[in-house]
Order: C-alpha cells, then sequence, then structure tokens
C-alpha cells in the first residue's frame, strides 16, 4: 500500500528503511522522500515509523 503518493513510497519501504537504521522521519524524508511535498502522508509515515521501533 502507498503511504506516499507524491513519492511512490509503500508502507513495505519505510518498513525496509527502518529495519535498515533509519529512527526518525527526518531520516525517512531524506533516505525516501516521505512527506518531501505535499506532506499528506506524514502523519501516517510517522505511525509506522513508531510502531516498527516499538517492535525492535
Ligand atoms: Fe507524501 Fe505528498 S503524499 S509528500
Amino acid at each position: 500500500m502507498y503511504v506516499c503518493l507524491c513519492k511512490a513510497v509503500s508502507d513495505k519501504a519505510i518498513k525496509q528503511h527502518i529495519a535498515k537504521g533509519a529512527c526518525t522521519m527526518r531520516e525517512l524524508k531524506a533516505g525516501l522522500g516521505v512527506g518531501s511535498q505535499c506532506g499528506k502522508c506524514v502523519c501516517q509515515a510517522s505511525a509506522i515509523l513508531h510502531n516498527e521501533l516499538v517492535k525492535q
């Protein structure tokens, strides 16, 4: 499922990036471009980030 339509970033891509060590929205933005255009995906991407970090 796409989380960020502007940059065509899926939840899977976000989870993979977190598994490789990203632990902040800034790192997700720098690595994948999430939230770098309209910003509508930031809430959902942030929720995925928090869920994944809790699992680690
Ligand atoms: Fe992610 Fe627009 S949907 S920046």
